[in-house]
């Protein structure tokens, strides 16, 4: 017999005979002829009433199912007597699949996002990391829809690869050999012998490859994990995340703000129309301003202005920040906060930082102290999108190599895309568990993955 989900259920329009859920025993209350259980199966963050009456051929072994049980119910969907619901569950036949003992971790009370993260195995049965991750799972999936619809193609680019697209060094590497059997040549490891023969490592970014395609099919995006070895333990920054990145074919760094500001604004406004209940859960208990912010956002423009206006609204603003800021430096947190929440109070897009702290791919503006990079900031996170206009010009790229120290042999590749048929194009990463961030309130990028991984911490 098919299994009904719990969120068809409680939104149909009619009663029903002979249902059959199966899901787990949020609460059992007990009265003189019949049990309440509240079962919950994931589908949704409600959970449908069971009427088990006492005449039930198992009802002793009813009266044990405690929170946390497994069950399946037949029965028949009815309008309830009671308030708060809709339709409730006469029981027929309840199979007791299993009871979970009084040890189990989940009950009744609230507990800390800091112990669950201690039990991350857990959680996701809470309605708040329920909610959390059936919303993770609706903007993936938005997130396709929506470039699909635009004609972007998807592009499954490598996990492991031989370069470092953003030249920061934060890689992982990947080997077969065993540690104690590393050989050395001219002071350096060698990688002869390794499985791919070369130094491999996990990608920091899909976009070098994107770039391939972009050249081929046009507009394409990949939405994939990645991986960086960065030793910062912030509560923005997981070792393993996964990034949307689009790359757009013909497109100039105005048609990336236009991609990537659409973008924002299209999923928190899906956010808002298609996850209802789980968002008013982030709204009520989570942070109070929530859906009006992300109301906000999906509805007003976005500022735009060059990094150096940036730099000097934050140089004038009076205010004493941790890291001094001047032009040729990166923004910190605390200026990416100051410049969102306090001065503009809304996203805002940097464009043309300098070409020193920004990596070798970037297009060279005609100042040649600048280059055509962008980064989308937003209140409450900092920097959701990077991206840039790519340099497209094989003589400009080859410098700019040269003098980011990188090797014109090992990325032969990349470069030869640009002997062959080159065209301005543009793109930008967007980090998804700080989109779902904004989107639900929750502050550590660690409640929003599944199972995180960050500096020191790889259990589960
Ligand atoms: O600015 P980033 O480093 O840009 C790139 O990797 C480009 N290659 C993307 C492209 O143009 N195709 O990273 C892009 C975004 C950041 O804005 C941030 O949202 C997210 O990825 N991000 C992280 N998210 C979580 N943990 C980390 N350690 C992150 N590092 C970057
Ligand atoms: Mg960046």
């Amino acid at each position: 017999m098919k299994r009904h989900k719990i969120i068809s259920l409680l939104n149909t329009e009619t009663a029903a005979i002979d249902i059959l859920i199966k899901g787990w025993v949020r609460t059992r209350r007990d009265s003189t002829d019949f049990s309440f259980i509240e079962v919950n199966d994931g589908s949704c963050l409600k959970n449908i009433q069971i009427i088990a009456e006492k005449d039930l051929s198992n009802y002793d072994d009813i009266k044990k199912l405690s929170t946390g049980s497994a069950v399946a119910v037949r029965g028949d969907l009815v309008e309830s007597k009671g308030g708060g619901q809709k339709w409730e569950v006469q029981a027929r036949h309840i199979d007791t699949i299993s009871i979970a003992p009084d040890s189990y971790p989940l009950q009744k009370k609230r507990h800390t996002d800091e112990y669950l993260r201690t039990i991350a195995h857990l959680r996701p049965r809470t309605n708040k990391y329920g909610a959390a991750f059936r919303i993770r799972s609706d903007l993936s999936f938005a997130i396709h829809k929506f470039y699909k619809d635009k004609g972007f193609k998807y592009i499954h680019t490598p996990v492991i690869t031989g370069s470092d697209c953003e030249g920061a060094g934060e890689l992982f590497r990947v080997t077969t050999i065993e540690p104690d059997k590393v050989e050395r040549r001219d002071g350096k490891t060698d990688y002869s012998t390794d499985f791919f023969g070369k130094a491999a490592n996990l990608t920091v970014s899909g976009q070098l490859s994107a770039e391939m395609f972009a050249l081929a099919l046009g507009d394409v995006y990949t939405f994939g994990p990645t991986f960086r070895a960065e030793n910062s333990n912030t509560r923005r920054h997981a070792a393993e995340f996964w990034m949307l990145e689009p790359e757009i074919a013909f497109g100039d760094i105005n048609d990336n703000m236009d991609l990537g500001e659409e973008t924002i604004r299209h999923l928190t406004g899906y956010a808002l129309k298609e996850c209802k209940e789980d968002l008013g859960l982030f709204g009520n208990f989570v942070d109070k301003n929530l859906l009006n912010n992300l109301e906000n956002i999906s509805s007003s423009d976005f500022i735009r202005l060059p990094y150096e206006d940036a730099v000097d609204i934050l140089q004038k603003s009076g205010v004493k920040f941790e890291y001094e800021i001047s032009f040729g430096k990166d923004l910190q947190a605390e200026h990416e906060n100051y410049l969102t929440e306090k001065h503009f109070k809304k996203p805002v897009i940097l464009y043309n930082y300098p070409k020193n702290i920004k990596p070798f791919y970037m297009r060279v503006n005609d100042d040649d102290k600048t280059v055509a990079a962008m980064d989308i900031l937003v209140p409450g996170i900092g920097e959701l999108i990077g991206g840039s206009q790519r340099e497209e010009r094989l003589d400009v790229l080859e410098s700019r190599m040269d003098e980011c120290k990188l090797s014109k042999e090992d990325y032969w590749w990349y470069v030869d895309s640009r002997r062959f048929g080159t065209v301005p194009h543009s793109g930008f990463g967007l980090g998804f568990e700080r989109l779902l961030m904004l989107v639900t309130g929750i502050k550590n990028i660690r409640d929003v993955i599944p199972f995180p991984r960050t500096p020191g911490s790889i259990d589960f």
